[in-house]
């Protein structure tokens, strides 16, 4: 099986590359930023409670992401690995992460974060933020926190797989193929 996670900022085109990802290896895209929208446009009780934290930019908290990711893997047990996106954004979920797949016999194969400059991430979500319909795309004090949040509480997690051996960093600026080429390279070797 092939798990990966697929780790950046905001706007550093880990949707863009899931979505050529997953054809090509034939996984499931676990998004936690996509299924809690999908809630929230449904108007379930988890969207109603995610939206509140969604909306200024902060993260959920964690019991209520690893409960909503635990469901997703449960629920798809015959696929051939899964791609995880925006997810683990906390020390606490990557833990959580391990411990579930361990229970199921799986793990992870690796993390592959995209390097992106702060100055080009803001241009992609401003223009994203046009006909996005996301709240949080459309405005230059919440795309800064979703920055800030990243830094602070997010990036901690990168160096939880490094001190696995599971991290590999692409440069993710350039065009979309050439970035999911240097990623299929890297996916090529697990
Ligand atoms: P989430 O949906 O995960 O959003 P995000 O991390 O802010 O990331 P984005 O989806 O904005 O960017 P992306 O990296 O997917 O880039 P994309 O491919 O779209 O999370 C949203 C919210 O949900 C969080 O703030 C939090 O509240 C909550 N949440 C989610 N997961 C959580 C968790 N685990 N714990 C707690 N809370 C959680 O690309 C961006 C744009 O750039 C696109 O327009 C694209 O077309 C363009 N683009 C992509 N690649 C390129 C390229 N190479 N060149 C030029 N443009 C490009
Ligand atoms: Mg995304």
């Amino acid at each position: 099986m092939l798990n990966i996670v697929l780790f950046g900022p905001p706007g550093a085109g880990k949707g863009t590359q899931s979505e050529k990802l997953i054809e090509k290896y034939n996984l499931t895209h676990l998004s936690t930023g996509d299924l809690f929208r999908k809630h929230l446009g449904e108007g379930t009780s988890l969207g109603k409670l995610a939206k509140q934290y969604m909306n200024e930019g902060k993260l959920v908290p964690d019991e209520v992401v690893i409960g909503m990711v635990e469901e997703k893997i449960k629920e798809t047990s015959n696929s051939e690995g899964f791609i995880f996106d925006g997810f683990p954004r906390t020390v606490a979920q990557a833990e959580a992460l391990d411990e579930m797949l361990s229970a199921l016999g799986m793990e992870i194969s690796g993390m592959i974060a995209l390097d992106v400059p702060e100055e080009i991430l803001k241009e992609r979500i401003r223009e994203r933020g046009k006909t996005s319909g996301r709240v949080d795309d459309q405005d230059e004090g919440k795309i800064a926190t979703r920055i800030k949040v990243y830094l602070d509480e997010t990036l901690p997690v990168a160096s939880y797989y490094e001190n696995q051996g599971k991290l590999t960093k692409i440069h993710g600026v350039g065009t979309i193929e050439d970035i999911f080429g240097d990623i299929s390279n890297v996916i090529d070797q697990y």
